[in-house]
């Protein structure tokens, strides 16, 4: 593995070692053992084009915890305000030898892009609605570890999932480790093509969730919608929206996931975002510290 550009590019095999190493480092943030140095020396750039809590704080966090240097690039200080062109931009960068760049853009395979201009390994923290691979992979880790192995899941990714990297991802995650995924999308969300062969597709939650083991929602992205799109929130909550009783029925012991950040009383109810039984939203935050340690020592460890 050069880089990690997307879940399409792994094979099984891959992904089952980088869960392995993230809940490694899981295991290892509780315990405080971890070798501090294995990035000793290597400085990481984070170059994000679109807002970032969890993605650009975690993975910071996460190159600092294993000891390396983050230096992060910021568009609206930099020379592209004077209209230095992306390539340019990128060149530059790259002259200046970081061991890594972890980059977020609201273009179309950005990252691919980027990779093929520059000398170090790329993390894609997420580009357009095509993939967002650390999401997937801490989705997935926090599966195995809050349910259990990913081959004996049902998963129903819900919501809108015409506009979602993050759904992507995980779909083409979850078949390549064997799980049933089902999508749940009201007909104006459902994307016209499918990433990956032999999911399953329902329009409202009475059918799609029954059985499932976990719901995991996705954000309304306005930003991604042309004007006539856009849902009325309460409208959309009414017909769409997750709530205690309706995860009851995909089951008792069903989990509610989010990648964040959340609408709360739009795709999910306030009750459930903070169920500490049913939810495992701030458990996928927690894991995305473990498991970006995991994709960074795997690219540029010692
Ligand atoms: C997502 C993203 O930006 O792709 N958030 C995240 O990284 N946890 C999802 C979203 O914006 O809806």
């Amino acid at each position: 593995m050069k880089h990690l550009l997307g879940i399409e590019d792994l094979s099984a095999g891959e992904i089952r070692d980088i869960l392995d190493r993230a809940a490694y480092y899981a295991k290892s943030l509780e315990t405080g053992k971890w070798d501090h140095k294995t990035l000793d020396n290597k400085i990481v750039i984070t170059l994000f084009f679109e807002p970032s809590t969890r993605t650009l704080i975690s993975f910071d966090i996460a190159a600092k915890r294993l000891g390396a240097s983050v230096v992060n690039w910021q568009v609206e200080n930099s020379s592209m305000r004077k209209n230095e062109s992306f390539l340019d931009t990128i060149l530059t960068l790259n002259q200046m030898k970081p061991d890594a760049i972890i980059m977020r853009h609201v273009e179309f395979g950005a990252p691919n892009f980027v990779a093929g201009h520059v000398d170090c390994p790329v993390i894609n923290g997420g580009d357009s609605w095509r993939e967002h691979p650390t999401q997937a992979l801490l989705d997935a880790l926090t599966m195995e570890r809050e349910i259990g192995p990913i081959k004996d899941l049902t998963v129903a990714i819900c919501g809108d999932v015409a506009h979602s990297r993050v759904a992507n991802s995980n779909a083409i995650l979850l078949k390549k480790m064997g799980a049933n995924v089902r999508i749940v999308a009201p007909a104006f969300l459902m994307p016209q093509k499918f990433p990956v062969a032999g999911l399953e597709t329902f329009t409202s939650l009475e059918e799609g969730l029954p059985g499932a083991d976990a719901v995991m929602l996705l954000r309304i992205q306005k930003e991604r919608m042309k004007a006539g799109q856009i849902p009325d929130d309460a409208a959309y909550h009414k017909e769409f929206g997750l709530t205690l009783e309706r995860l009851n029925m995909a089951g008792r012991k069903a989990f509610v996931m989010h990648p964040g950040p959340m609408n709360r009383g739009v795709e999910i109810a306030d009750e459930l975002a903070d169920d500490r039984e049913r939810s495992l939203i701030a458990k996928q935050v927690a894991g995305g510290i473990p498991t970006r340690m995991a994709v960074l020592d795997m690219l540029i460890g010692k």
